[in-house]
């Protein structure tokens, strides 16, 4: 038997098996992630250590939980946790992968739709009195069907949306088979699918902006920090692209006061990929399948790469 911290309340039936395991678990009560110097508090006894991609898990946060034995993240991008200090620390870390890439995908997918015909301004226009008639020239956005699509990271969510895609006759370009610089410039839509690295970080800085087409909609359902938020504010406002469609920011949550939000063309939900009932509790599951797995000092199922 362990000591589990949670990090958050979590409503899914994967915690009930923590719970039949004998394991004693302590969940963070609050609506917000723990503070960080709360969070090392509550970490001082636990063994096992359910968290979210809102946890820093850092050299402190280990330093402070000597007898933590796993780690499990209820994500599958785990660039919020060292994992080099948990491999020095021989601290095993999992993730969930391969449950949320079909929601991602079709989110990804939303957001290309949405930015491309307008749907927010177009929704927006009806309760404003704006409708004053059908208008030959009025909300007229880009064609999905036969455009080019420019996926950077061709792992398992850019191959979901690439199936999307070819559902909508387009063609498709990705970072597999052609130079970054080539697809930036060759695409229509460009949709961003790799994990948040030190080599991605800023991936799409104004240079990468700049090549793209002036007529052509950014997506990001990855990591905020690929995208250098500065130089993507510059090429919305001087209309160097026409859109850009985000579930994810740098920070998170992204103050309302965020020059960013000021940028025309622009469409911001708040780190909803993965959000279906279905997919949230199968992420939850596989989390837990990590720390019983690790608890039991067997090897994780699901380890974070
Ligand atoms: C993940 O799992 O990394 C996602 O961003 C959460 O939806």
């Amino acid at each position: 038997m362990a000591r589990v911290l949670i990090t958050r309340r979590l409503p899914f039936p994967a915690l009930d098996r923590l719970a039949a395991a004998g394991h004693d678990l302590d969940v963070w009560p609050g609506e917000l992630p723990p503070p960080p110097d709360r969070l090392r508090e509550l970490a001082r006894d636990a063994e096992g250590l359910l968290c979210l991609l809102t946890d820093r898990v850092d050299d402190a946060l280990l330093d402070a939980a000597p007898r933590l034995r796993a780690i499990a993240v209820m994500a599958v991008g785990t660039d919020n946790v060292d994992l080099e200090a948990c491999r020095r620390r021989g601290i095993p870390v999992g993730s969930t992968p391969g449950v949320l890439t079909e929601a991602t995908a079709d989110l990804a997918f939303a957001l290309l739709l949405a930015a491309a015909r307008r749907l927010l301004e177009a929704a927006a226009a009806i309760p404003a009195g704006k409708w004053r008639t059908w208008e030959p020239a009025a909300h007229l956005g880009a064609d999905v069907h036969g455009a080019t699509l420019g996926i950077v990271g061709y792992g398992r969510i850019g191959q979901a949306v690439a199936r999307r895609a070819q559902g909508f006759d387009m063609r498709i370009v990705t970072t597999r088979d052609t130079e970054l610089t080539a697809l930036l410039e060759t695409a229509d839509f460009v949709t961003l699918h790799v994990p948040l690295t030190e080599r991605t970080r800023h991936l799409i800085d104004a240079d990468a902006l700049e090549r793209m087409k002036p007529t052509a909609i950014l997506v990001n359902t990855s990591r905020g920090g690929v995208v250098d938020q500065a130089a993507l504010a510059d090429a919305l406002h001087r209309g160097a692209i026409a859109g850009a469609a985000l579930d994810v920011t740098d920070p998170e949550p992204l103050p309302a006061s965020d020059p960013l939000l000021a940028a025309p063309h622009l469409l911001v939900v708040p780190h909803i990929g993965s959000a279906t009932h279905s997919t949230r509790a199968r992420m939850a599951d596989l989390a837990v399948d990590n720390l019983l797995a690790a608890l039991a000092a067997e090897p994780m199922p699901h380890p974070a790469a």
